[in-house]
């Protein structure tokens, strides 16, 4: 038996084997701390929010006839795993296969402002939506002619406050794209939290297709179960959505993380849709807010990057 059939076999079982196990993996992962006690119609007070808007007060309503911008979530249980790096990477690769982007950051950690090196100061999503104001002035430059909305800069009380009024509005994040005026000639990349929260589920809800993304190691292998649970009641819609997976930050001088890459192709199979490789010329974009497609000279990390983009606006991906 190869190592990578020990690894295999190793993490291969179904770690959510009874209802029980599920259960305790969906509280586990259910990790936004919301005091329903606070929120309104649950017997609440004031408290629940100085920045929520009122619940009849939408920015712009769903427009149901509009022709929708195809809209590309990357997700990931665990975190580090390069998602906003992809995002950024993304967004300039597919602009410059003359695709029109626009990347959308729903994390509020706020990197893309880091990755795209936007100005600070300007204000993101977040407290924008609890002004209960619309996003379209939020659109900024990003690299390559693609559009950039930011999370922006929030304290952790308008965090909290945001986290208690997306889970009372789950059209939350369809209604402020629907206001961007978007058509079916744009492509929406979004950034989202690591992990189980409110950001993804909305995300999910919207993506015409999520990619997972994941690195080669024994951290990423163990979510692939809890990836499964999270993306289940989205593949049963009508379109359902699309999933493949990216490994990134592979190192091909490890003979481990080649063996766990392995791994994953058996395990994946065709919906493992492309490997990007570990490149210091990418992190070292992040440092300078620079495109890290710039820098092409003998990069495998960019020429994946540049596949990808071409995989992605294929029909087999995106309709
Ligand atoms: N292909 C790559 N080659 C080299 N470094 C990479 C690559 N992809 C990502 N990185 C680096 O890995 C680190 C994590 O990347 P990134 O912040 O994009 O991950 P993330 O999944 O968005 O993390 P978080 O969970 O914190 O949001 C960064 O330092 C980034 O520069
Ligand atoms: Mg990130």
């Amino acid at each position: 038996m190869s190592r990578a059939d020990d690894i295999f076999v190793l993490f291969d079982k179904n770690t959510a084997s009874n209802d029980h196990e599920t259960t305790s993996m969906r509280h586990f992962f259910e990790d936004v701390p919301v005091d329903e006690s606070t929120a309104p119609g649950m017997g609440g007070g004031p408290s629940f929010s100085r920045y929520a808007p009122s619940a009849n007060e939408q920015p712009q309503p769903a427009n149901a006839t509009a022709r929708h911008a195809r809209v590309v979530a990357l997700v990931s249980v665990n975190g580090g795993v390069g998602r906003s790096t992809l995002v950024t990477a993304l967004s300039s690769g597919l602009q410059r296969l003359g695709q029109s982007v626009l990347a959308l950051d729903l994390d509020p950690q706020n990197a893309l402002n880091h990755h795209f090196g936007l100005n600070h100061a300007l204000p993101g999503i977040g407290r924008t939506s609890l002004r209960n104001e619309c996003w379209d002035q939020l659109v900024q430059s990003g690299f390559c002619g693609c559009r950039v909305v930011s999370f922006g800069e929030t304290d952790i009380h308008q965090q909290d406050d945001l986290l208690r009024w997306l889970k009372q509005e789950p059209g939350w994040l369809a209604q402020h794209l629907s206001g961007l005026g978007l058509g079916e000639q744009d492509i929406v990349i979004m950034d989202t939290p690591a992990g189980n929260n409110v950001y993804l589920h909305q995300a999910l809800e919207v993506a015409d297709v999520v990619l997972v993304i994941a690195q080669a190691d024994a951290a990423s292998l163990g979510t692939l179960e809890q990836m499964d649970l999270l993306l289940a009641p989205h593949l049963e819609r009508n379109p359902p959505l699309r999933c493949h997976f990216v490994i990134n930050q592979l190192d091909e001088t490890s003979a481990f993380s080649l063996d766990m890459l392995d791994v994953f192709k058996r395990r994946l199979g065709d919906n493992l849709l492309e490997v990007v490789h570990r490149d210091s010329a990418i992190s070292e974009a992040l440092a300078f807010g620079d495109d890290p497609l710039d820098n092409e000279a003998a990069s495998m990390a960019c020429d994946d990057i540049h596949e990808l983009c071409r995989l992605l606006i294929s029909p087999r991906i995106l309709p």
